[in-house]
């Protein structure tokens, strides 16, 4: 028998380096991973059950819910709260962010940022869709209600962020900080078991993710860049190709296992861009950043440094290999 080392042990064995650690964290994740176990269940069923399609609502970027998305919001709201694990939320699909008021809640120093279903528009063609989170220490006393103030961090102070991906398997990866780990859903022994220690990217990646649909909205960096991406050179194994899927998470880890660069840009289209600072970006940024690569929302800024505005601030992102955005930031620099 092949000995696992599961996701709950792993995080015991790190917790062992803290000995001031308060166990607060692990009941944290232990939260997330039941979450995403009920999530993973509910996707890998979507066909059969009627939870496909739009729920009818508008979230509060004006976009299309999703049946799914409304669901899983409220599976990772619920696990939470009910488990006394964090004081407060802010979501993709919540207007404002929320504080637990529970006995327990209160007292707990964590506030969770969560895009419960990403990609939620391939839901019902069955390409994987993802759960991306953050987490963050309250910067208010703990005991006092949550404000605005614990939610607008710069990325930097990120205590942990991961992504769920349910996928032709269901993976789990995420970062304290110290590297990036990948944990597989092994369903018949409902574990995350870990498949994927200290990620990092390859050097080289020879892959490009970009709506090309928008090409003429885009900014001259961007256009000269994605024509860079298909001249010959073979030193740099160009024409590089195109993968783009439409969900984040999946072309993300793509390019985090084979090397590669996703782009979204603004545009005449999406002025500000479309991907969400909060609940995408920076998750997304520390776990480039924790694997040696490099994420950016233009020449000369880093993702994780930037001052949030507001909870569903839309930024533009450009994140992979490192290699990569520094080629993309060359572009953005020279054409603008
Ligand atoms: P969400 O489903 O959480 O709203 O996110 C969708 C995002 C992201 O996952 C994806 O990469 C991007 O939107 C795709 O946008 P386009 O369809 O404009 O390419
Ligand atoms: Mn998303
Ligand atoms: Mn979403």
């Amino acid at each position: 028998m092949s000995t696992f080392n599961t996701l709950s042990e792993f995080i015991v064995e790190r917790q062992m380096d803290y000995p001031q650690a308060s166990g607060e964290f692990s009941a944290l994740f232990s939260a997330l991973c039941l979450a995403a176990k009920i999530v993973n269940r509910e996707v890998n069923k979507a066909g059969l059950a009627n939870i496909t399609g739009p729920a009818g609502e508008l979230n509060s970027h004006g976009e299309a819910q999703q049946k799914l998305d409304v669901y899983t919001n409220e599976v990772f709201k619920n696990a939470l709260a009910a488990r006394g694990v964090v004081c407060g939320l802010a979501s993709e699909e919540e207007d404002s962010f929320i504080y637990f008021d529970g006995e327990q809640n209160r007292q707990a120093k964590y506030v969770v940022l969560i895009d419960p279903l990403d990609g939620s528009s391939n839901i019902d063609v069955n390409v994987p869709v993802g759960t991306i989170f953050s987490i963050y220490r309250r910067v208010t006393p703990v005991g006092s209600p949550v404000t605005l103030a614990d939610f607008l961090q710069p990325g930097r102070a990120q205590a942990a962020a991961g992504y769920v991906i349910y996928g032709s398997s269901t993976m789990l990866v995420y970062s304290t900080g110290q590297g990036v780990n990948g944990f597989t859903y092994e369903p018949s022994l409902g574990l995350f078991c870990l498949s994927h220690p200290n990620m990092q990217y390859p050097r080289g990646g020879a892959i490009y993710s970009i709506n090309e649909g928008f090409y003429s909205h885009f900014p001259d960096g961007i256009k000269k860049y994605i024509k860079y991406c298909q001249e010959e050179d073979s030193v740099t194994r160009r024409p590089y190709s195109t993968r783009y899927i439409g969900s984040l998470v999946a072309d993300f880890h793509r390019n985090l296992i084979q090397g590669g660069v996703y782009l979204y840009p603004t545009s005449s289209r999406y002025p500000e861009g479309k991907l969400r600072l909060l609940y995408e970006g920076n998750p997304m940024a520390f776990i480039a950043e924790q694997a040696g690569g490099k994420a950016i929302i233009g020449a000369g800024q880093a993702v994780l440094e930037q001052s949030p505005q507001s909870l569903h601030q839309r930024t533009a992102l450009y994140l992979g290999s490192a290699d990569m955005v520094d080629k993309v930031e060359e572009f953005l620099r020279a054409f603008g």
